[in-house]
């Protein structure tokens, strides 16, 4: 038997809800199709968006989203997406498949999906190929109030006032797809760059740096070093990928018990790289001023076999979940540092919430842990400690639980935990201290390690009811089946 010691009287940080964020790009089937299909499309949409998508995605309360991309953020030209749709530019897509960029969905398009979505927007400009002229008659399109040309063609084009704009990130990936540059030349056009996006009447831009790849930590240090006075936040991604190379990651239904616990270490990696690029952030930034946004995160693999290569369409199933699980609960750990993560991406990309085909749409086992983790968002996180033991195949081992703990405004405690063990269920025994415990009620998702949802079988993963716990005064005792996520309210 495992145990679980919670201490509600100790509060450690706040969760913040952009931690449930999501990412879209122009990537594939993700914003078109996925969540956009134009205004005239027999698909039931509201401005053009899917009806079905937002109202699935409004359920999870998706907090903030990040958008144009992506590699495609740094060849984005935001003029191209504005005014009447037929006079918008045609353009080639070159980094996601060659296919033919129409420019229907810009940026209004986007304000209006954050709109129906009740979300954030979080932008993307373009460092890599775009100017400084570009970037900064970007933000003051979308956020100035006063008479100036940039107002004036906003107005033009339909939005009399200016949006809400809090996330503004100066570039994607620049040591790679945006511009292949070194940190020392990144931070000095960032501190160009991050000069002109200014802020106008009360609208206050949080100004986002490109962070490292991975455990690229000479990046942070000298990113931090040379430019971390001027930002409030700094990226980070990392993607969960099974295969030893890029082109052979592995494939998202078909694995075995070795690759299950071979993803979940890698996963568990993440643990180590937000510790690790902490610890830099923490030497110039000791206050926690500047906020680690974990940008993309996610599984990568193989495409669906007969799928377009540059669409990056994978199937998602219990292994995503935990994926999904492990991940949140990292993430709500370090909510000291870690201020806001986006899954990549929500719609048919990668590690997605939603898989749509035509007019059908399916949930897939990662949306359901965001729905079952939803309640950590703005909650506190509690000082929690837990024993586990080691499970896995040869060289890959991992511990058999991972959890997190918070609670809410209201005084409830939201416990997330997942058995990460393919054979053996777990009881654990659960002492709470500082909180009389009078009820408990849960939720669990789980099933076969490779389980996933199709189009003709949708709702074979979902959640469902959990009964198997037992509380005793102030004792509350609960079994994990093999592969199992579970978020449990106690009140
Ligand atoms: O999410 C797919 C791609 O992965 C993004 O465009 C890029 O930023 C990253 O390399």
């Amino acid at each position: 038997m495992e145990k679980l010691y919670i201490h509600a009287e100790h509060k450690k940080s706040k969760i913040r809800k952009e931690i449930y964020g999501h990412f879209s790009e122009h990537l594939g089937r993700c914003i078109y199709e996925g969540i956009y299909v134009g205004e005239n499309s027999p698909i039931p949409n509201t401005n053009g968006m899917r009806n079905d998508v937002v109202e699935a995605l409004k359920k999870i309360k998706v907090p903030v989203l990040r958008w144009p991309g992506g590699c495609f953020a740094d060849e984005y030209h935001w003029r191209d997406g504005i005014g009447p749709k037929e006079k918008r530019k045609k353009m080639i897509n070159t980094h996601w498949g060659g296919v033919v960029e129409d420019n229907s969905f810009g940026t209004h398009e986007f304000m209006e999906l954050c709109r129906q979505l009740e979300c954030e927007p979080y932008i993307t400009g373009n460092l890599g190929s775009g100017t400084v002229e570009e970037m900064q008659s970007w933000v003051e399109y979308m956020t100035f109030d006063g008479i100036s040309p940039m107002a004036e063609l906003r107005r033009q084009n339909g939005q009399e006032k200016p949006w809400h704009l809090k996330y503004f990130g100066i570039g994607n990936e620049n040591w790679g797809c945006g511009g292949n540059m070194r940190p020392e030349y990144y931070s000095d056009l960032y501190r160009r760059y991050q000069t002109y996006v200014r802020n106008f009447g009360d609208n206050k831009i949080y100004k986002i740096a490109c962070g490292p790849n991975t455990d690229d930590y000479n990046w942070t240090e000298v990113v931090m070093q040379l430019a971390g006075k001027f930002m409030d936040g700094l990226s980070l991604h990392y993607y969960t990928v099974p295969g030893d190379t890029w082109e052979n990651k592995g494939s998202a239904t078909e694995f075995d018990e070795k690759t299950w616990y071979k993803t979940l270490k890698k996963t568990l990696f993440m643990d180590e790289l937000i510790t690790r690029h902490s610890e830099i952030m923490n030497k110039y930034d000791p206050d926690k001023r500047v906020g680690l946004v974990v940008d993309e995160w996610g599984t990568w693999y193989d495409v669906e076999p007969g799928t377009h290569p540059g669409f990056l369409f994978q199937q998602n199933t219990m292994r995503d979940a935990l994926v999904a699980a492990i991940n949140l609960n990292i993430f709500n750990k370090h909510s000291d540092r870690v201020v806001m993560a986006n899954i990549a991406q929500m719609v048919n990309v990668l590690q997605s919430v939603i898989l749509t085909e035509g007019a059908n749409m399916i949930l897939t086992p990662t949306y359901h842990v965001f729905d079952l983790y939803k309640e950590h968002q703005d909650a506190e996180l509690l000082e929690s400690a837990l024993t586990t033991d080691e499970v896995g195949v040869d060289e890959y081992r991992v511990p058999n639980l991972h959890h997190s703990v918070s609670m809410d405004g209201e005084g409830k405690i939201h416990i997330t935990i997942c058995n990460l063990s393919l054979t053996e269920s777990r009881t654990i025994n659960a002492q709470i201290t500082g909180k009389t415990v009078k009820t408990v009620s849960g939720r669990i998702l789980t099933g076969e390690m490779n389980a996933h949802n199709t189009f003709d079988n949708p709702e074979r993963v979902k959640p469902v009811e959990f009964k198997d716990f037992n509380l005793e005064k102030d004792e509350l005792k609960f079994t994990l089946p093999p592969v199992s996520v579970v978020a449990l309210t106690v009140e």
